[in-house]
């Protein structure tokens, strides 16, 4: 153990005595003390901090540490792991709250790193805040950056940048649950400039994730830059954008890393016990990699570089010609990424083109293999066996298991949980990825604006709720569970402010859900996790305030509320978001407003501007508005309507694939054309307008093709139906009895190429009973671009 130390900026709370200093640093106090005024820094909250992830164990005692500017660090002379986690701390601690700590002998020093080889357990350490000042120890580097990071949080609890933090003393045991507490960002299929990794390695290590995948190739994209074949990523690093109709756009979009990039990326992660994990895929999702040699695909055509996401037909050779040009990319890769996992894909391979060739038929004879899938099995193998001789391990996703799995392979589950579930149980190590749950390109809110996703919403509170020890693996098998991990897969995270706010704050909720094992209590979790939601926004990202933001809900439908001229609305949020108030005279909320405690019963024509307000009066969203005049109540948007029929993949995207801004959202159903305006009041509105936009078609559905409906057109280039009361908002299949809607107007759709891609149409409805759902059906023909509403407006009848 270290010795016993004087410290400087040290005070225990009991006496406001100051403890022994140097004369130096005595007058540097005063300086600073008449700086900030006599008060004393306050404690964040009483005897409690607000930690994310939840430590271990937490003891608090009596007495308290004050740290500011200048306050010294100390670290065991030549040890570089406490030496580079002293640095971190420094670095969050200045951006975080403002405070310029110094490196300083034990001496002055307040906090110190101290070596403890006993603590042997992966990752842990101890911090203990007392008489002697604060001490982070450790047994490796990872530790210390575990305690470095819990430090940095507890010296930046409120927003009180710049002034002096008084820490209760405390002692806090921590180790990790889980060793995998992993991150994937998509690099493929929209380039992410390393820059925008970076600062997400930066706040995954605020928070002790610890595992960034690199989804490094696909279709769509190569981004890993491989010397030995150079048109990797000077052919498959850049794709067109698809179609809306007429000529494609001529720039190409994309990028690549170079390796020198990757390895600067690999230390800047390793500094912060962060380790990469690079994806090749394969022998699937290989289209780029196709289109730049097409020798090492199968049927030996020149694809360009897929601009259709999902699941597209282009197959790794598995002959001897793919199988050592694979172990030539693994060879450079490996050199780059020192971890001990690679990922091989093997997610989503369609086998088509294998079945369609008689050379890889041929191979399969000689091999004695009697299916696709064995073949692919096969391949991991060889791979995996290749990876194995480098001192490496291969993971795979789930679909590996289906040939038979390797026994070098390990599985990332992201079909459920079953794939883990009888892999580990086969006693293969595996990671928990579950979509749609772990998948964060999904959509966090029903808010109108909620960015472009998946439309199944994963709130924060569904990731909080993850358990990442399935039920079904034999107890015996449990330690197969490395841990789990979220994906950002990014056909719709276009820009890094969409790839953000995808991230935070849900990566908050997997990192405690991963590192700690105490029983879960979201209201709790909120708590410490609205600290951390600042620290992220201090750093410049973008957080959702998703969770908290106050969402206004109707309680009946539209057209009684205007049949009765009165809006019942109720302000809700998904996660507690303090005190809810608001305001009816246009004016912005503050925190003396009205607050909010039941619903509000109002006439037509107020907007209610809403938001929460945290204990200390903060604002824990921005506010958001809700109009309730008889015009707004009558106007839907993307994120009112449904698709019809309800239940089919449905996605919200963007007007352009390659969108870089936050450009109007459309939700649509890849799989049929046709979208309803639920409970249209037919009774009350007699037209219509409808603003309507030709999208890409750019879904690769493999055998699902076959699913899409496909409408009968009537004229070149299809209709735009217009049917009232259709059962739109219906789940499952049509009601035989119910009556036949009324194909209220119909219009003829103009040719995609000579047309612009937004239009408008108005018309008249009939008059109906009631509440009744309106179609918008387009028949386009399926081989043309895709049409979506983005806007509709009805009228009310004089
Ligand atoms: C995956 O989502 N295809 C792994």
């Amino acid at each position: 153990m270290h010795v016993v130390r004087y410290w400087f900026a040290c005070r225990t709370e009991k006496t406001g005595r100051s403890m022994t200093m140097s004369k130096g640093a005595a007058a540097w106090i005063a300086a600073v003390l008449a700086s900030v005024g006599s008060a004393a820094p306050a404690l964040a909250s009483d005897r409690s901090v607000a930690l994310l992830p939840r430590p271990t164990s937490l003891t608090y005692q009596a007495g308290s540490v004050t740290i500011d500017s200048g306050t010294g660090i100390a670290v065991p002379a030549g040890d570089a792991d406490a030496i580079g986690a002293a640095k971190l701390l420094m670095a969050h601690v200045a951006g975080e709250r403002g405070l310029a700590l110094q490196v300083a002998d034990t001496q002055t020093a307040s906090v110190h790193f101290v070596r403890d080889p006993a603590l042997t357990r992966p990752e842990a350490y101890r911090l203990t805040v007392g008489q002697s000042g604060i001490d982070v120890i450790a047994g490796s580097h990872a530790g210390f950056v575990n305690g470095a990071m819990t430090l940095a949080q507890l010296l930046s609890p409120d927003d009180r940048f710049g002034q002096p933090v008084r820490v209760p003393a405390l002692t806090i045991v921590d180790a990790p649950r889980f060793g995998w507490r992993g991150l994937m960002v998509d690099t493929a299929r929209h380039f992410v400039p390393l820059s925008a990794l970076t600062l997400i390695v930066d706040q995954m290590a605020s928070v002790k994730l610890n595992v960034l995948h690199l989804h490094l190739t696909d279709d769509q994209g190569w981004r890993f830059e491989v010397k030995r074949y150079p048109r990797l990523t000077q052919v498959g690093a850049w794709r067109i954008a698809p179609s809306t109709g007429g000529p494609p756009p001529p720039e190409q979009v994309g990028g690549f890393y170079t390796q020198a990039e990757l390895r600067r990326l690999v230390s800047y992660a390793a500094e912060r016990g962060i380790t990469i994990v690079p994806e090749i895929d394969l022998p699937g999702h290989a289209q780029a990699l196709v289109s730049a040699y097409p020798e090492i695909g199968v049927l030996g055509d020149t694809p360009a570089v897929s601009h259709d996401w999902g699941v597209n037909p282009y197959l790794l050779d598995p002959g001897p010609k793919g199988v050592r040009f694979v172990e030539d990319v693994l060879d450079e890769l490996i050199d780059v990424f020192p971890g001990t996992y690679v990922h091989l894909g093997g997610d989503e391979a369609v086998k088509d083109q294998w079945e369609r060739s008689p050379k890889v038929q041929a191979q399969m004879k000689a091999l004695g293999i009697a299916t696709e899938n064995e073949l692919q099995s096969w391949l991991i193998d060889t791979f995996g066996r290749y990876l194995a001789t480098k001192g490496r391990r291969l993971i795979g996703w789930d679909e590996i298991l289906e040939g038979g799995l390797p026994p070098s392979a390990s599985v990332m589950s992201w079909r459920g949980e079953q794939g883990a579930v009888d892999a580990a149980n086969q006693g293969h190590d595996v990671v928990l990825s579950p979509a749609p749950i772990l998948y964060l390109d999904s959509l966090q809110s029903d808010q109108n604006d909620e960015p472009p996703g998946r439309l199944s919403i994963q709130t924060l509170a569904d990731v909080y709720a993850y358990e990442p020890l399935p039920k079904g693996i034999d107890p015996a098998k449990a330690g197969h569970v490395l841990g789990a991990q979220a994906n950002a897969w990014s056909e719709y995270l276009a820009t890094p402010w969409q790839l953000q706010h995808a991230i935070f704050p849900r990566i908050g909720a997997l990192a405690d859900i991963t590192w700690s094992a105490a029983p879960r209590n979201f209201p709790g979790f909120v708590e410490r996790l609205r600290p951390q939601i600042a620290r992220w926004r201090r750093a410049g990202l973008e957080v959702a305030d998703s969770a908290f933001a106050v969402t206004p809900k109707l309680q009946s439908s539209r057209g009684e509320a205007l049949r009765a001229n009165r809006v019942k609305v109720a302000l809700v949020t998904q996660a507690p978001a303090g005190t809810i108030r608001y305001t009816l005279d246009g004016s912005a909320p503050s925190a003396r407003s009205a607050r909010y405690l039941a619903p509000l019963t109002l006439p037509p024509g107020v907007t209610i501007r809403a938001l929460g307000f945290d204990a200390s009066g903060r604002p824990t969203a921005a506010p958001r508005a809700f109009d309730t005049d008889r015009e707004a109540l009558l106007t839907r948007s993307a994120s009112d309507l449904v698709s019809c029929p309800l239940g089919s993949l449905g996605l919200r995207v963007p007007r352009t694939a390659d969108a870089t801004a936050n450009a109007p959202v459309f939700n649509v159903n890849l799989f049929d054309t046709c979208t309803a305006y639920p409970a249209a009041p037919l009774d009350l509105a007699g037209g219509f307008t409808v603003i309507v936009d030709r999208l890409a078609r750019n879904y690769g559905l493999a055998h699902e093709a076959k699913a899409v409906r496909a409408a009968y057109n009537v004229t070149a280039h299809g209709e735009l139906l217009v049917l009232a009361g259709c059962q739109g908002d219906r789940k499952g299949p049509p009601d035989a009895d119910a009556p036949k809607p009324v194909i209220a107007a119909s219009f003829p759709l103009p040719d995609p190429d000579r047309s612009p891609p937004r239009m408008t149409f108005s018309g008249s409805l009939p008059k109906m009973d009631g509440d009744r759902d309106v179609c918008f059906q387009f028949t386009s023909p399926i081989s043309e671009p895709f049409y979506a509403v983005e806007q509709v407006r009805l009228v009310e009848r004089r």
